[in-house]
């Protein structure tokens, strides 16, 4: 099952750069499967330019509501008419500036069910919960929280799994740092555990994507990880040179 990289560029990226990025990304031979969420406004112009090339295309967030007076939100309809094939929910980032809890998350991963979206859904524990040996605890709460039970009993795997899992610890986020090699694994080993627990055989293929400072030089140890199926990648993918030696540093089966 090849593994998933996706591209998160949070608040960046222009409507004149797109068509340099996706010349870059349509030179791609990557074996892993590929999935870019620009900003809103820029997925069906990206999707334009990448011409047919097999990259995926995701949002970062959606509305609860499907429609209405909501100023401002984005509905998962037009990010699936758009182009869209998945959306980030819950990225610590939004938890953090937008006081998004993991009830809200749970409704928007079914708003974006029902929209005929796949949810990424985030999930990770800040410095202080790590240091004081609370990781797995608040990580596994997250889950309980933010899935919803739509996701039980659809056993798609690879990229078009139901549902996606990113563990983005908050402090390698954007840092440089990364968990140790043998944390990773801990928590993805004790993510699988509590998706199996959550949400039977559906939670036994899900990925579970690692995000966190992911970059050329330490793709191949972490994506080699057990449960480790693919990344969550920031800054690193904003070039697609960078992006794609993280691709190409997924482990092939
Ligand atoms: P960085 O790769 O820049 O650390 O960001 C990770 C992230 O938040 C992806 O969603």
């Amino acid at each position: 099952m090849p593994q998933l990289i996706a591209g998160n560029w949070k608040m960046n990226g222009t409507l004149a750069g797109i068509a340099a990025y996706a010349a870059g990304l349509r030179a791609a031979a990557a074996y892993a499967d590929l999935l870019i969420c620009p900003p809103a406004p820029l997925i069906a112009p990206l999707r334009a330019a990448l011409d047919g090339a097999p990259v995926a295309l995701g949002a970062q967030d959606c509305a609860v509501q499907r429609s209405g007076a909501h100023t401002g939100d984005l509905s998962a309809d037009l990010l699936a008419e758009l182009g869209a094939t998945h959306v980030i929910l819950g990225h610590s980032e939004r938890r953090a500036d937008h006081g998004e809890s993991s009830a809200i998350v749970r409704e928007k991963a079914r708003t974006a069910i029902a929209a005929g979206l796949i949810p990424i859904i985030c999930v990770g524990e800040t410095e202080a919960e790590r240091d004081s040996g609370e990781a797995e605890t608040v990580v596994r709460a997250q889950l309980a929280g933010s899935l919803p039970e739509e996701l039980a009993g659809q056993t798609v795997p690879g990229v078009f799994a139901p549902g996606v899992i990113a563990y983005e610890p908050v402090w390698a986020i954007g840092t440089g740092r990364t968990p140790t090699e043998e944390d990773v694994a801990a928590m993805h080993a004790s993510i699988r555990a509590a998706l199996r627990r959550q949400l039977g055989a559906a939670g036994a293929t899900m990925p579970i994507l690692y995000g966190g400072s992911v970059k050329p030089s330490n793709a191949a140890s972490l994506l080699a990880l057990p449960e480790v199926g693919g990344a969550l990648v920031g800054g690193a993918s904003l070039k697609p040179e960078d992006f794609l030696a993280i691709a190409s540093a997924a482990p092939r089966d």
